[in-house]
């Protein structure tokens, strides 16, 4: 997959190739990756990027000119199936299934915005998707260009040591994932849940889907109410909210 990050501060990319899953993919070359700075498509001695508002306010808005240049120069290096995608807290919100549909693509070309925002004829002329990483406000969208880059590229073939690790991210299911232990056995009072020590896999099956159902429900209910659970799913998570009930009852007493 070819991904090009369009931004004033390409040295910022520089993490992505620092170490973990997305820089061994770049050194494989599963990953071709490179940044393009707006800075180099401006033609006026101060190479000025941003200018002041129409209509007044604070701040400053990136020019039309340079951005729509260096994705131009982006597309000339891309497969024409790949898609342009401003980061921006105006953006239809990012999620497992848009990473997961992103990684379909021949190509990325990230554009991350600085200030106040870009100049919108931007996203009118040469953008086909606006998304945000969640419903807070970042200095620029390069951190949230490398939410989008990690993500997506864990979901590239051969890109995991173990394909299956991807196959059960929470998420995926449109659950939380359940809890994971390994060595040592016992940690002060904690001991890990005698259920994974039995090797029985359907038991095994049986509890991690309850654990992903229950914490689901516990920490985000919103998950739960968008998503039609199958009967036995639906017996998992009525023992799971009557233990709940029973411990957070006996806790109070
Ligand atoms: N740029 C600034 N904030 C952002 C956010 N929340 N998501 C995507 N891009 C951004």
């Amino acid at each position: 997959m070819q991904i090009t990050c369009i931004t004033l501060f390409p040295d910022m990319l520089d993490a992505l190739k620092a170490g973990g899953v997305v820089s061994r993919a770049i050194e494989r070359g599963t990953v071709h990756f490179h940044a393009i700075n707006p800075r180099e498509y401006t033609h006026d001695v101060h190479r000025t990027v941003d200018d002041r508002p129409y209509g007044g306010g604070p701040g400053m808005v990136m020019k039309a000119e340079p951005m729509l240049a260096a994705i131009d120069a982006a597309k000339a290096q891309h497969a024409p199936d790949s898609r342009v995608v401003v980061m921006s807290p105006q953006g239809a919100p990012f999620d497992q299934a848009k990473a997961a549909e992103l990684a379909r693509l021949p190509g990325l070309i990230l554009v991350a915005g600085r200030y106040e925002g870009i100049d919108e004829r931007v996203m009118d002329a040469g953008v086909d998707d606006e998304l945000s990483i969640g419903d807070y406000v970042l200095s620029g969208g390069e951190l949230a260009a490398m939410v989008v880059i990690d993500s997506v590229v864990r979901l590239l073939p051969d890109v995991l040591g173990d394909a299956r690790s991807a196959q059960y991210d929470s998420f995926v299911d449109g659950l939380l994932d359940h809890p994971h232990y390994t060595r040592p056995e016992q940690l002060g009072e904690h001991n890990v849940p005698s259920v994974l020590l039995g090797g029985d896999h359907k038991q095994i099956e049986r509890w991690r889907l309850q654990q992903s159902l229950g914490r689901t429900w516990l920490r985000r209910p919103d998950l739960i109410a968008r998503r039609t659970l199958s009967d036995e799913e639906q017996t998992l998570l009525d023992e799971f909210i009557a233990q709940h009930e029973h411990d957070t009852k006996r806790v109070h007493d």
